[in-house]
């Protein structure tokens, strides 16, 4: 269902007008609520994501309430060269992009020596390898053309403070901060800015069946310790989103910007309090994470 409206954001109607924006990730939860924001506000919009059908119906879904363009692409950014023929499509389409949004990723709560190699690989594959690749796929295009462009990479607040029981996410997604960072100042001056979003809780369906495993993303009451008492809400984060890829914010660059109510600076915004869970807690989490993975799996089209 959409999510959105014209009066959610904070914007006037027309502002992302001839802006060409691809966002990872984007059939669901943040990605899709952020594609939702920018077709509102007149940008052509393209999210990709392993689930074909996913992506699509995301896609018409948010044509049918907003209109505009929307296009959803089966892609599957573990793979190089199938992140070189998204983009390849996507430039055929209509031109250069104006912005990408490295928002797929991958996550699981595990203790840190329950790991095997395919699980630390199974989700810095995804975050720190794939979002690269796209970010370099498109970077060497705006180069070599000219163009201005804007990427905004998401996060997690665990970049500053580390994630204990979610090392392989924290581990890339510090990695993604100090790409956000490097690049602000190797390709600000040729056109192409860098910022990032870390975000605290937001209920997602992905987010909490491999996060929160076994809590519907409305049945728990927020975290406590969260400043200002609430979980974050979608709209707030999309009004972040537009702000870091529009022009008006030209001069941000290498930036990254907590939207947590606070949660990190008050109780690190992490999962330590798993520390207290022994063996039958884990076991139980881990059948239901593996099950959600298997349920998403069974869609994926490529
Ligand atoms: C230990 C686990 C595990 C678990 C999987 N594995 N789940 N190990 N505990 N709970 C291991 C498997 O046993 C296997 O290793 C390896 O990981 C690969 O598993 P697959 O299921 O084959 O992986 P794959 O199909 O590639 O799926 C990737 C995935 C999956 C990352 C595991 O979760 C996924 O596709 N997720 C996409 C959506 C998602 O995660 N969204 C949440 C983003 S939220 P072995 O050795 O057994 O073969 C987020 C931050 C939120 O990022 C921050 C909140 C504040
Ligand atoms: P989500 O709905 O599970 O989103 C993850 C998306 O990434 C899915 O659409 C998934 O689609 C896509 N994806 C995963 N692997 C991919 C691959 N190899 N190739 C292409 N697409 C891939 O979870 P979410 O909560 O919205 O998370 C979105 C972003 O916000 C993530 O970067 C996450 O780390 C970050 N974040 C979320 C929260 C939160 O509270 N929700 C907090 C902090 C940060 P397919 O499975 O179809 O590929």
């Amino acid at each position: 269902m959409a999510e959105l409206t014209q009066n959610d954001l904070m914007y006037r109607p027309g502002l992302m007008k001839g802006q060409r924006i691809l966002i990872t990730g984007g059939g669901t939860g943040l990605g899709k609520v952020m594609a939702e924001a920018c077709l509102i506000l007149g940008a052509e919009v393209y999210i990709c994501g392993r689930r074909g059908g996913v992506v699509e119906a995301t896609a018409k879904e948010l044509t049918d309430a907003h209109g505009g363009k929307c296009v959803g692409v089966a892609c599957d950014i573990r793979v190089p060269e199938a992140i070189a023929d998204m983009i390849e499509t996507v430039w055929a389409d209509g031109g250069a992009l104006t912005g990408l949004v490295n928002n797929a990723a991958g996550n699981f709560i595990s203790r840190t020596e329950d790991l095997s190699a395919r699980g630390f690989d199974a989700i810095s594959n995804i975050v720190f390898r794939g979002s690269f690749f796209v970010t370099l796929e498109c970077g060497k295009r705006w180069l070599a053309e000219g163009k201005h462009a804007s990427v905004v990479s998401i996060l997690t607040t665990w970049v500053w403070n580390g994630g204990p029981f979610t090392v392989p996410s924290a581990m890339s997604k510090a990695g993604l901060n100090v790409m956000t960072q490097s690049l602000a100042v190797e390709w600000g001056g040729r056109g192409v800015r860098f910022n990032a979003i870390a975000p605290g809780p937001f209920p997602t369906e992905g987010a909490w069946a491999r996060l929160n495993p076994g809590a519907g993303t409305d049945s728990e009451p927020a975290d406590p310790t969260i400043p200002l008492g609430r979980n974050g809400e979608m709209r707030e984060l999309a009004n972040l989103a537009v702000y870091l890829l529009d022009t008006g914010s030209a001069y941000v660059n290498g930036q990254t910007i907590a939207i947590d109510g606070g949660s990190h600076l008050q109780s690190g915004g992490g999962f330590n309090r798993l520390a207290s869970w022994g063996d039958a807690e884990w076991e139980a989490a881990r059948d239901s994470i593996r099950s959600a993975n298997e349920k998403d799996r069974a869609q994926r089209t490529v």
